[in-house]
């Protein structure tokens, strides 16, 4: 596939490290642009004056369009059994996500309904959210298991998601997160659950192979940063990288445990203190920003300028769960990330695709142009710039999305 006329061709950079500082601020692209698509993969690009003439290639005239790698959503809850706007009724009058936690609500509700419904159905209900998700950009995608809370449920969500990544046109990685919440029967005797989860679920993941990442909600509604450091060590020995959920609502040692023990990312930061910023300085680990949980729980935003301005290495991701973040659309994740998380629309772009990439470790595959490269672009309506996407909210601005080097069509 040839598309030709392109009016900027953005994001042609080939990293071997996710991009920091004053960086974030530049994106690399070239006006007035051709791309070329081979099989699934990127096979070159240039400036119109040296456009190859094609006679065989599908030919797209992008005149007045951008193009731009997909979008990298390197943490969603993406499986689930059933929505939850019933508690999202109760918040509007008053009640707060971690009370509705505390009465038995919010992931103990989704893990009843989870454990009642067939893997089939969940897997069709997954099905459709992806393909949703694709159709609004999204070429490669992190999903959780930790709806589940049993050996057996949690088995059953990861081989959904491996079904889903045996089918799914465009990437997937697997995260184990059965330290999502204790379940109730474990309330006065937490070891006994993180037993479970060492002794019994992660054996069981990793001789099929079902997860690429550990992961564990590291909050005073959930797991202690001990407990915490229980889980992502027990990952470790199986080889699982970790990826946490800390500092939504509490700042506690969730981000130092983290650093010390080479996690790929932590992921939240809503609450973030000095301490914790200088802890992720210079380190491995990767920030990544979900401005849409905040948003929809009415909390306060990342503050990703503090973060960014330290120079550590910043992703955006949707964080797609019925709970917290009932959406997967990351045009609008990009919006808000520069609408109440003032990034600009260069920093916001970057630590979507680019940095995105690098905290799924698929850096060598999608988030930027380059040769080699999953064809996997978004191709916008014609628009004035880059800066307005994030500007003109709430529609993505998206006239087609190309995966494997193909048109993608949404058939849900
Ligand atoms: O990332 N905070 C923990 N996990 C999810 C929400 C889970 C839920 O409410 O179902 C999150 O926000
Ligand atoms: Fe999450």
């Amino acid at each position: 596939m040839l598309i030709k006329n392109i009016k900027k061709l953005i994001q042609t950079q080939d990293l071997k490290m996710p991009i920091k500082g004053t960086k974030m601020q530049l994106i690399p692209s070239i006006d007035n642009a051709w791309i070329l698509t081979e099989d699934d993969k990127i096979k070159s690009f240039g400036e119109m004056k040296d456009c190859p003439t094609m006679e065989n290639e599908q030919v797209i005239d992008a005149n007045g369009k951008l193009v731009l790698p997909t979008w990298v959503d390197s943490h969603t809850h993406l499986v689930y059994a059933a929505p939850r706007e019933e508690e999202f009724v109760m918040r509007l009058k008053g009640k707060s996500y971690q009370e509705i936690a505390e009465a038995g609500g919010g992931i103990l509700n989704s893990a009843k309904k989870l454990q009642a419904t067939s893997e089939e159905e969940l897997y069709e209900s997954a099905w459709k959210r992806l393909q949703e998700v694709i159709s609004m950009g999204t070429g490669a995608i992190e999903i959780k298991s930790g709806y589940g809370l049993s050996l057996e449920a949690e088995l059953k969500m990861l081989r959904v998601i491996k079904k889903l990544k045996e089918n799914s046109p465009i990437p997937i990685k697997a995260t184990f997160l059965g330290a999502h919440a204790f379940p109730a029967k474990y309330k006065e005797n937490h070891q006994a659950y993180i037993d479970l989860i060492i002794n019994e679920m992660l054996p069981q993941i990793a001789k099929e192979g079902l997860a690429d990442y550990i992961d564990a909600f590291c909050e005073k509604v959930a797991f202690s940063v001990k407990e915490t450091e229980q889980i992502i060590k027990a990952g470790a020995q199986y080889g699982l990288k970790a990826k946490v959920h800390t500092n939504q609502f509490n700042c506690m040692g969730g981000i130092e445990l983290c650093v010390a023990n080479n996690a790929l990312s932590v992921d939240h930061l809503e609450v973030i203190n000095e301490n914790e910023i200088a802890a992720l300085e210079n380190s491995y680990t990767i920030a990544t920003l979900l401005p849409t949980a905040p948003f929809f729980l009415s909390d306060p935003y990342q503050p990703a300028r503090q973060i960014i301005d330290a120079r550590i290495a910043t992703a955006l991701a949707s964080d797609y769960n019925p709970g917290s973040t009932p959406s997967g659309n990351m045009n609008f994740v990009i919006s808000l990330a520069c609408i109440k998380l003032k990034m600009t629309p260069e920093e916001a772009i970057n630590a979507a695709t680019a940095n995105g990439a690098f905290a799924l470790e698929m850096q060598n595959e999608v988030g930027s142009i380059a040769k080699g490269k999953k064809a996997n672009l978004i191709i916008t309506e014609e628009i004035p710039s880059m800066g307005f996407m994030p500007y003109s909210f709430g529609r993505n601005h998206i006239d087609q999305v190309i995966i494997n080097g193909k048109q993608f069509n949404y058939e849900p």
